[in-house]
């Protein structure tokens, strides 16, 4: 059964039960905790905890995931996918343990021909919370699984939350029986690869605090309602259902298997064939399951608007293409395999994802410009390694210490493998422990560092009573000033009553006119007033969504918890701000307009005056295409359209054509910001202006790139604009006086005039060279008859430079013919003594060398020189001894006597 099939009948079987259909979600949420939704719950999470009423009582879904934790296990076990799908069926406070399995098992083991998935009943077993009797017996007397086939394990393994605060609860997971060719007897319990895990049922109904791991956290009690989570792996049933030995051999992967095949001409299962093995962990069969599994995740990330960088979501991205390209390389490919594999994920994909055609081109971009990247890397990599082994060579040593190996690693992204494998070829060794012991060092700090940032997480503990108690109400849309009570005041660290001048302080207040960072605008600046204090707020953070935070520099007297102060809101940093985040919208319009629907957001900041804004497109942009951005973006501000907010669903907005790019929460009530009806629709939570006009001029400043594939257009909007422009326009009218000319014609008369320069630069020259080559002719009119043989021996005059010594030499030496000439010629160049001499073939005839000819001068002007016997050069360090150089040529050659020489 092909995997859409699957799909299709999880999703018909749960719809058929009155479930409502739920498309999955953005692989990126907002939310602080996770890189990726990693579970088919997480876009229901604030449903779960009572947070919001959902509006269904039950639903169904199959959602997009990435886990990249188990990153190393990818291609070495049977079953680890970085990107998988997981199918879930949820219910909110309707249907319980009994019903949830019940529908599990239906579908499981339902007739094919009735839609269901037609698996062994006999084969499946099932495991449950060690105190979780209530399901043990619905699996043993409601549904008939014999007693033997239903295990029991605790906390680490039954006992399901997102591993940080939030609804969790016991859970009962369904595995399938591979048979004994792929393991021991004895159930999931005993041999979890023979045994594997398709579905996991969990009973939500308490809410969990925090702590670490899977099973060291508190219970802080039940949820609302009790629910229920479930995830069925759907690749894992694909690869029972078409019977192939592990998750990657589906029909979803195994074609890009095929693909590096063919790239790289080596074989997959190759290993399999001639030792009569499982695939088991083959070297070369990882490296084949590593490029499959790493192309599906990196072009589903791409999709889903992530871009290749060095932290976060990005760097995951990077290090998976990275992984795909070393691979490829390890098996043999010498050049770019990026886009074929690409082309291949695409085509298994887009059945269930028709939106991959849609941003194909962009994703291939992303794709193929990063590979490019990294393979420049890869050679200055091999430079170093290759410097690295010539070094070696001379030195006798036979082996790569760990450190070149680990900074080949660290700075070049080599793997150990790659560096081992040329490190063979050209006979030496590799020191693997010392490697090793500098990536665990490396590993150790990256430990500590994590283990801060746990604690860091930790400290916001601090807020959990404020955000559940009292969430902040916000009132900044439409008013600048509001009266709040202070709930809370904290000072390093830690909650206090008071406190006073001088002093750095959070303030939490119960409401507030006052925007918090999000979206790409920063917080507003004002102020805080009470009867005995006032303060500075010079940032305000947002805390799980519903809390604002403001942080406050006291300036005088005290604040202190429970008193109303008055908050006020700096008008003109607001005006501004709303200046530059609706002007963020009209680039983003203009920027669709002209460069069309891939060039897609991929991030945003602005403050008052000033905007950036992200984007993921393949090349620069030409002046022509900025100057159409600003235009349009201008136009749409004399336009002076109306900028309307509406509350609506998702699903509503999206009908609308509003831009969602960043997966807002799932099944929220969203706030599309409107700006000229169709010229720009986007979710967007920021303040805005009433009118488009009120925007004022927006000047583009330019774009540049910032990562593989991502550009930056930045802009000044409002009167930070104007002063832009007006800067800009005193200048040029400081250059028409300069050059006495009006505006227009500056250009056109700067042209001109480097033009004139040029040809000016140009004459000069040609009378330099004219006056040297007469000067020439003078120094040869002048030679000496030294023991028949003719001397030219000269200074060249003040300016002549190094470069030219050697030309005029050779134009002298070229003046005579038949008769013996010599000629040498030096001059001062910033200290130094350049000189060159030649002797024609009549002088080395007769035995003279130039060479010898350098020498003696060298030799007296501090200096060396040497070369053949027609021609030889040096340089010198004493000037003013080079009348003393010349005489002593003249004297070496009247030395030599004819036939003696
Ligand atoms: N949320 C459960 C899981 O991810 C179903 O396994």
């Amino acid at each position: 059964m092909q995997t859409h099939e699957i799909r299709r009948r999880f999703i018909e079987h749960f719809t058929k039960a009155g479930h409502t259909e739920v498309p999955s979600a953005s692989l990126i949420l907002d939310d602080p905790n996770l890189l990726f939704v990693n579970a088919g719950m997480v876009p229901f999470k604030p449903y779960f905890l009572g947070e919001q009423t959902p509006p269904f009582g039950t639903a169904t879904s199959i959602q997009k995931c990435v886990r990249t934790l188990d990153i190393e296990e990818v291609g070495i076990t049977t079953r680890h996918n970085t990107f998988f799908q997981m199918a879930g069926n949820f219910s909110f406070g309707q249907y319980f343990k009994e019903g949830a399995i019940t529908h599990a098992w239906n579908l499981l083991t339902g007739d094919v021909s009735s839609g269901g998935l037609g698996l062994d009943k006999d084969r499946l077993w099932v495991t449950v919370f060690t105190e979780d009797d209530e399901a043990a017996e619905i699996w043993e007397k409601k549904i008939g699984v014999p007693a033997e086939r239903i295990q029991r394990l605790g906390m680490a393994d039954n006992y399901w939350s997102m591993g940080v605060p939030g609804p969790c609860g016991p859970c009962s997971e369904i595995y399938y029986d591979r048979g004994p060719q792929h393991g021991r007897e004895g159930g999931p319990i005993v041999d979890d690869t023979r045994y594997i895990e398709i579905w996991n049922l969990v009973f939500m109904q308490n809410e969990r605090g925090e702590g670490l791991g899977k099973d060291n956290f508190e219970i802080l009690g039940p949820l609302p309602k009790k629910n229920i989570d479930t995830g069925m792996g759907v690749e894992r049933v694909a690869c029972i259902l078409q019977d192939v030995d592990n998750v990657y051999e589906t029909d979803l992967l195994r074609p890009v298997i095929e693909a590096a095949e063919k790239l790289t001409r080596a074989t997959y299962g190759a290993a399999d064939a001639s030792t009569g093995r499982g695939a088991g962990s083959d070297v070369k069969d990882v490296r084949f399951r590593v490029i499959a599994d790493h192309c599906r995740t990196g072009l589903m990330l791409i999709l889903d608007g992530v871009t290749p960088g060095n932290e976060g979501r990005g760097y995951i991205l990077r290090r998976l293409l990275r992984r795909i390209i070393r691979s490829a390389r390890l098996l043999g490919a010498t050049g770019e395999t990026m886009e074929v594999l690409m082309d291949t994920v695409r085509a298994t994909m887009t059945p269930s994802y028709p939106e991959i055609a849609e941003n194909w081109e962009r994703i291939r971009s992303v794709a193929v410009n990063e590979e490019k990247a990294f393979l420049k890397t890869l050679e200055s990599g091999s430079q170093l390694f290759e410097s690295y082994v010539a070094s070696a060579r001379e030195s006798g040593s036979t082996a790569v210490p760990g450190d070149v190996a680990f900074s080949l690693h660290d700075t070049h992204g080599f793997p150990i493998d790659l560096t081992m494998e040329m490190a063979a070829e050209a006979g030496l060794e590799v020191d693997e422990a010392g490697f090793h012991s500098l990536m665990a060092e490396q590993r150790a700090r990256a430990k500590a560092d994590n283990d801060a940032k746990k604690l860091g997480h930790a400290d916001v503990s601090i807020y959990r009573p404020f955000v559940d108690n009292h969430p902040t109400v916000f009132t900044g849309y439409t008013e600048l000033e509001d009266e709040g009570a202070v709930l809370g005041i904290i000072a390093d660290d830690a909650l206090v009553e008071r406190a006073g001048e001088g002093s750095r302080v959070q303030v939490i207040l119960n409401q507030t006119p006052f925007y918090a960072e999000a979206g790409g605008q920063l917080a507003d600046r004002g102020q805080l007033r009470g009867a005995g204090g006032v303060g500075d707020v010079v940032d305000v953070q947002k805390v799980g969504k519903k809390l604002w935070v403001h942080y406050v520099d006291i300036t005088g007297g005290e604040l202190a918890v429970g008193e109303r102060l008055t908050a006020t809101v700096d008008r003109a940093w607001r005006h501004q701000a709303r200046q530059a985040h609706s002007g963020t919208h009209l680039i983003h319009a203009a920027l669709r307009q002209v460069l069309g629907p891939t060039a897609v957001q991929a991030g945003s900041m602005n403050k008052p005056g000033y905007l950036r804004f992200d984007f993921s497109y393949g090349g620069q942009l030409s002046g022509d295409q900025l100057r159409e951005i600003e235009t349009v973006a201008n136009s749409a501000v004399d336009a002076d359209y109306e900028v309307n907010t509406i509350e609506t669903s998702l699903a509503e907005a999206k009908a609308m054509g509003a831009m969602a790019l960043f997966g807002e929460n799932y099944g929220d009530q969203v706030r599309v910001v409107e700006i000229g009806g169709p010229f720009s629709m986007e979710l967007c939570g920021g303040i805005h202006v009433g009118h488009s006009s009120q925007i004022g001029p927006i000047s583009v400043l330019g774009e540049s790139s910032v990562g593989s594939g991502v550009r930056r257009i930045e802009a000044y909007t409002g009167m930070n604009s104007f002063e832009h422009l007006a800067a800009e326009r005193s200048v040029v009218a400081g250059l028409s006086t300069a050059l006495k000319a009006p505006s227009a014609d500056l250009p056109e008369r700067i042209e001109a005039l480097s033009a004139r320069l040029k040809a000016a630069e140009k004459h000069v020259e040609q009378l330099r060279r004219a006056q040297l080559a007469s000067q020439v002719g003078q120094f040869i009119d002048g030679a000496e008859d030294v023991n028949s043989v003719a001397l030219v021996a000269a200074e060249l005059p003040e300016g002549v430079a190094a470069k030219d010594v050697r030309a005029l030499v050779q134009d002298a030496i070229a003046r005579f013919a038949e008769r013996p000439a010599v000629v040498l010629f030096a001059a001062r160049d910033g200290g130094k003594v350049p000189f060159v001499a030649a002797a024609n073939a009549a002088a080395v005839d007769l035995g003279i060398k130039a060479g010898e000819v350098v020498g003696v001068f060298g030799a007296e002007v501090g200096g060396r020189g040497g070369g053949k016997p027609a021609m030889a050069q040096g340089s010198g360090t004493e000037p003013e001894r080079i009348a003393t150089g010349l005489a002593a040529v003249r004297r070496h050659l009247a030395a030599q006597r004819p036939g003696e020489r």
